[in-house]
């Protein structure tokens, strides 16, 4: 599949790894200029482009940036597009959001409205770039780490689930995205090694606030 991803920081760079190791195409992208990602090039064997080039290269975009770059993003080539959303609210980094500190929305949900699609699965931002590459083990290995995702969109989650699969980590479905708060910043499943058997229990007693 080609995946055009918008980011090309810790985020963009670990999954275009992983990607491309998993048999996918990737076009890496960043606000500055594909020229600033020349030598990723060769070093993952993806393609480099714009944040429009790689919106319109993707069957599958992820977006891989920061909450404050949304607004930037390249909203009509993202329609009707199946999006994986990273993105996690860090109100030191990104400043305070009331609709986010007051939790009338979701993380992902404001990513979604930002965009004007309903296409959006939240999915890797629960867990640090780091062990995404280093904790993958194969299927039915005992221990294997599990991974949540959210979306009203099935199409969305199923390509969700087959990358996580492929990388290396079991799946756990949160539901609708309007319950992606269960694995946003701060809560119980952010950021845990946890097997598919906790992440689901973790995930089914969460409090929101
Ligand atoms: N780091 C992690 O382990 C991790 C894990 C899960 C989730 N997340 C979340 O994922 C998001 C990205 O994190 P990161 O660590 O990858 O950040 P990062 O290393 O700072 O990289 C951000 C990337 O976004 C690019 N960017 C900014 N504005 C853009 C735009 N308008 N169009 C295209 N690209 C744009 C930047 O390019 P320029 O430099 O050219 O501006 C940079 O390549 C954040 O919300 C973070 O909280 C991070």
């Amino acid at each position: 599949m080609k995946i055009g991803i918008l980011g090309a920081g810790f985020v963009g760079r670990a999954i275009a790894k992983l990607a491309i190791g998993a048999g996918h195409e990737v076009m890496l992208s960043n606000s500055r200029s594909p020229n600033t990602l020349f030598s990723l090039k060769p070093m993952l064997g993806c393609e480099t482009g714009t944040a429009l080039e790689a919106a319109r290269f993707g069957e599958l975009v992820v977006i891989a940036v920061p909450l404050t770059a949304i607004d930037a993003l390249p909203k009509a080539e993202l329609q009707g597009k199946p999006l994986l959303d990273a993105v996690n609210y860090y109100p030191d980094r990104d400043g305070h959001i009331e609709i986010l500190d007051t939790r009338q929305i979701t993380t992902s949900e404001l990513v979604a409205q930002t965009l004007g699609t309903v296409r959006v699965t939240k999915a890797f931002n629960a867990i640090p770039m780091t062990q995404l590459e280093s904790d993958g083990l194969p299927q039915g290995v005992a221990n294997r780490r599990a991974l949540p995702l959210a979306g009203d969109d099935i199409e969305g989650k199923r390509i969700a689930t087959t990358l996580y699969d492929a990388f290396g980590f079991d799946v756990v479905d949160a539901g609708a995205l309007a319950e992606g708060w269960r694995f946003e910043r701060g809560m119980p499943a952010y950021c845990v090694r946890m097997t598919k058997r906790e992440l689901e229990e973790t995930l089914s007693v969460s409090q929101r606030g």
